[in-house]
Parts: C-alpha cells; sequence; structure tokens
C-alpha cells in the first residue's frame, strides 16, 4: 500500500493506494488540556477515551499525542524522566494501551511524541552520569570543562532565556541544556545514546503505536568543537535574548540527517509506521530531512503558515516553492497551530481563520490539525499568577512568547467548567466559553466546526483533495487559487484573504459547482465566466 512513496512508481488517483499519513488529517492533542476524568483541574488519557466521538464527528485519522511520558512537568512533559511509562497525572500505561486499542478499532492511528534531545534532570541516565566523571553513562550528555575563567565553555544560550550551561559540583564541569536547565541535552555522538533511543523507539512500536513526532529533531547535534554560536544582526529590543545569537553551531548540524534515518530504520522494521519531524527551518532545509533517497522523515513538519505572513502571494508563493523544492516521490505537509505557538483564530482573526481552515484541509500535503482551532479557540487570558509556561516565566511580556495561551482547555460544552473538568482547570477557560464549545458549534451549522467536519469530509470523498496535485493558479491581490487534480477529479480552491470584494474570471472553474464556501450560503452554485468573491471568503469548486 505505501507504492506511492517511492519515486519510481507512477501516480495512482485512489487514495487506497497512499500510506494513510499522505491521506489523512492528523489531529494533535494537548493532554493537559483535553479532558479530565479525575477531578484535578488536568486532562488525562481516560479522558481521551471519553472524547473519541468528537475526533471519529470531526473525521480526522490520526491523533498526535503530546507526552504523556513520566515527567517532573518542568516543561509540561517535554522533560522526560522515564521514556517507558505514563505519567500518574495522565493514568497508567494500561490506559495507553487501551487508547491504541480504542483508536484503531474506530480506523484512527496514535502518534506519539518523542523528545530525543534531552531528558529531564531527575531522569536516571542523567542522574548517573552528573555523579561522576568516571560512571558508566559519564559521556551520555555534553559536558565540558570551565572556560579558563571558570566561566561556561562558550556562549550558547538557552531557548527559553540565559546561558546554555549549567554547573555541576559533582562533576566539576558544565552541561548543555538547549532548553531549561532541568532539560540537559544527549550527547547523540554518543553511539550508546542512539542505542538506548531505539530502543525506546521499538518498546512503543511494539505496543502498537503508529508513528513518532520527533520533538526540536534539528536541535540534535552540536558543533563538535563547541564554537561560539554568531551574533545576529537582526535581532531587535523585544525579541527574545536567544535570538541575539544564530544557532549555528547549535541546530542543523552536519551529519543530522544520519541520525534521523537511524529513527527511520527503526520504524521501517515495522509496517506502515510515519516518522514526523519538529522544524522550524527554511523551506530549503527542511526539505533536507526527507532524506537524500526519502529514507529520512515521511514529514519533516513545514511551520510556514505560522511563521510566514498570510496574504496571497506569500503563500502562494510558498506552495511554488515547496512544490519546487520537494524531492522527487516526497510528500509535503502543513501546520496552523500547535501549543507553543498563538492561536490561528487571533493570530488572523475569526474571519481569516475560516480561510485558513480552508486552505489547511483543501491544501496538498498531510494536515496537522491542533486541538481548539477546530472550535475557533482564540487566545486565552492567562492573568500574571496564573502563568505556568516556563519560557514566559523566563522572560515574561514578550509578544507571541507565552504558551500558556494556545494550551487552554477544550471547551466542551455550556457546562461547569465547560465540560472539561469538575474543578477550575490548571489554565483558564477561554471567555466566552458558554457559546464557543463543541456542543453549541456541533448544533449549528455555520459554526467552525461544522466548517472543519465539512472540509475533511470533502478531502475524504475528492481523491483530487487527499492526494492530488497542486497547481497555483492567482497568487494576488488577495485572491489565492489554486487547482487539486486526481486523475478525473479536479478541484478549485479559490481564497479571498482579504477584506476586500474580489470580481475576477478564473477559466480553470467555469462551470464547476461550489460545494463549499467559507461563510456559507453558495452551496451548488455553478460557476461562470465571471465570479466574485466576498471578503474573507472561500470556495471550494468541484470541476469534472
Ligand atoms: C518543542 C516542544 O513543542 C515545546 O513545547 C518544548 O518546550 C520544546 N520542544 C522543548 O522540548
Amino acid at each position: 500500500m505505501t507504492q506511492a512513496t517511492s519515486p519510481d512508481t507512477p501516480f495512482s488517483p485512489d487514495p487506497a493506494d497512499h500510506p494513510w499519513w499522505r491521506r489523512g488529517v492528523v489531529y494533535q492533542v494537548y493532554p493537559w488540556s483535553f479532558q479530565d476524568t479525575t477531578g484535578d483541574g488536568i486532562g488525562d488519557i481516560p479522558g481521551i477515551l471519553a472524547r473519541l466521538d468528537h475526533l471519529a464527528e470531526l473525521g480526522v485519522d490520526a491523533v498526535w499525542l503530546s507526552p504523556v511520558y513520566v515527567s517532573p512537568m518542568a516543561d509540561f512533559g517535554y522533560d522526560v524522566a522515564d521514556y517507558r511509562d505514563v505519567d500518574p497525572r495522565f493514568g497508567t500505561l494500561a490506559d495507553l494501551d487501551r487508547l491504541i486499542a480504542a483508536l484503531h478499532a474506530r480506523g484512527m492511528k496514535l502518534i506519539m511524541d518523542f523528545v530525543p534531545n534531552h531528558t529531564s534532570d531527575r531522569h536516571p541516565w542523567f542522574v548517573e552520569s552528573a555523579s561522576s566523571r568516571t560512571n558508566p553513562r559519564a559521556d551520555w550528555y555534553i559536558w565540558r570543562d570551565p572556560a579558563p575563567d571558570g566561566g561556561p565553555p562558550n556562549n550558547w544560550r538557552s531557548m527559553f532565556g540565559g546561558i546554555g550551561w549549567e554547573w555541576s559540583q559533582p562533576r566539576g564541569q558544565w552541561y548543555y541544556h538547549a532548553f531549561l536547565k532541568e532539560q540537559p541535552d544527549l550527547d547523540w555522538r554518543n553511539p550508546a545514546v542512539v542505542a538506548a533511543m531505539h530502543d525506546v523507539l521499538r518498546f512503543w512500536l511494539a505496543r502498537g503505536v503508529d508513528g513518532f513526532r520527533v520533538d526540536v529533531i534539528w536541535h540534535l547535534l552540536k558543533d563538535p568543537a563547541f564554537r561560539d554560536n554568531p551574533p545576529n544582526p537582526d535581532w531587535r529590543p523585544g525579541e527574545p535574548e536567544v535570538r541575539r545569537i544564530l544557532q549555528i553551531m547549535t541546530c542543523d548540524q552536519p551529519g543530522i540527517l544520519d541520525l534521523v534515518e537511524g529513527f527511520r530504520r527503526v520504524l521501517d522494521e515495522y509496517d506502515d509506521r510515519v516518522l514526523i519531524g519538529e522544524l522550524y527551518l527554511t523551506i530549503e532545509r527542511l526539505c533536507a530531512y526527507y532524506g537524500d533517497h526519502l529514507d529520512g522523515a515521511h514529514l519533516p513538519f513545514n511551520f510556514h503558515l505560522m511563521m510566514d505572513p498570510w496574504d496571497a502571494e506569500t503563500v502562494g508563493g510558498l506552495i511554488e516553492e515547496y512544490e519546487r523544492r520537494l524531492p522527487a516521490g516526497a510528500w509535503p505537509n502543513w501546520v496552523l497551530g500547535n501549543h507553543d505557538n498563538p492561536r490561528v483564530a487571533s493570530r488572523l482573526g475569526p474571519a481569516q481563520a475560516r480561510v485558513a481552515a480552508m486552505f489547511l484541509l483543501t491544501a496538498r500535503g498531510t494536515p496537522t490539525l491542533f486541538q481548539g482551532d477546530e472550535i475557533g479557540l482564540p487566545n486565552g487570558v492567562i492573568p500574571p499568577e496564573r502563568v505556568r509556561d516556563p519560557q514566559e516565566k523566563n522572560e515574561p511580556g514578550l509578544p507571541g512568547h507565552d504558551r500558556d495561551i494556545a494550551r487552554t482547555p477544550m471547551q466542551w460544552d455550556a457546562g461547569p467548567f465547560a465540560g472539561f473538568s469538575t474543578v477550575e482547570p490548571w489554565l483558564p477557560l477561554v471567555p466566552g466559553w458558554e457559546t464557543r464549545n463543541v456542543a453549541a458549534q456541533a448544533a449549528d451549522p455555520a459554526s467552525m466546526l461544522s466548517l472543519h467536519r465539512r472540509l475533511i469530509a470533502l478531502r475524504r470523498a475528492h481523491p483530487a483533495l487527499a492526494v492530488g496535485s497542486v497547481r497555483v493558479l492567482v497568487a494576488e491581490a488577495g485572491l489565492l487559487a489554486y487547482e487539486r487534480r486526481a486523475g478525473d477529479d479536479r478541484v478549485v480552491v479559490m481564497l479571498n484573504l482579504g477584506g476586500a470584494l474580489i470580481e475576477t474570471r478564473l477559466a480553470e472553474a467555469d462551470g464547476g459547482q461550489i460545494v463549499l464556501s467559507a461563510r456559507g450560503g453558495r452551496d451548488g452554485e455553478i460557476v461562470g465566466a465571471r465570479i466574485t468573491l466576498a471578503a474573507d471568503d472561500g470556495l471550494v469548486i468541484a470541476c469534472d
């Protein structure tokens, strides 16, 4: 079933001939905030199990679950103390096995988060490594002697603010941490680390998980000579201080592909699994992570919809650059939101968030949808005393820097605490939750949720949308139009990324039938030679 992954096999217009991770939609569950069943104000795995109907009704194909491993939660699970067990806050390993089975029974997949760059400082590997210079794991982390003045070995910084080195008294050395000091970086140049982490992957693959989203995959290797990072001439006050230097020696290093291909070889020991890499990189660099022979990540995450301006010229240009740079046979992907960035509904505003959803779910490439975006959840409002995000605590007040705003609980209904919990949740609900919730939107055919359900159903119904080719038709003056095609199936998408009415001609859409409009009210309309597109509207047009 994976014939289309080879550049040498002919394209099949039948989605069934494509692997699930190409034809499907991925949905990110942030476990802290999905559904609480224990009354502690924090989501848990039984809560996810209780809400599978929502995922089925939405029509998604796979869940990517942010970390549920044992963790002191200094970075909300991205500081793992045991890679082979579930944190009691979220349930048990048996609960996770039940989740895998329940998703599979509904024809859905489970993608685990894999956090290989760093462990928790409470992980037994680090406790042992830090205990002396001679223990069996002494060289599992990035240990360095002090600079001649006794200070840190070089100018590397933490992504969360401050220097990237922490002093260890027992060893009389510094260790490097790209994130918190509670997240020491493993030394991926040590083959024992590679082997141990490969075994972690096998542990989960054998339990039936369908793949991994690999955390900060471009961070794994650092300059072996430990040279300073150069200053960033473009840094401006008000930006996080880590941006004062360019991460040239600490990220995207030569040799990183060998590690990615190593993960892929482990996944390929099993059937039909997916490797996704987290990468905040240019299109050119992220395309390298597919591997020279498509033997790297299946889906190196493309975050450009979150990184770049939202206008027709930029998005059209992105599609074209992406298609040009994709290695032969590689499959693209698009992401509109995640737990680290402001909500799309706040970045673009509620009207353009609908247009953006239409783009995400009609684009060529696997879409990843972040929980809550399907109900248009805007940024949370977090009073200073309720800030939880360590990044925000270290450098308060920088614009777009507070990650709590994207992590507020799911809003299910108008009951107490929006049906998320029976107590005040760990982060506040978004004001207006009494009406902005899944139950209210499920009953409203014009809602953001209904739009998502219909878009996903269309993606499933039209091979052109699921697996077809793409051709940009127009990308200027607010209008982005593209054609998707697979065999006889042809769909034209027209998006108004601006606030003005557009009147235009589009030969490729002439005679087609509108099957969905972002603002509603145009279903069934046959497109003529001239077409009008209201501000903030988008059209999906079936053309045979
Ligand atoms: C990326 C994750 O998405 C983010 O939440 C985390 O803080 C860092 N990696 C460090 O693991």
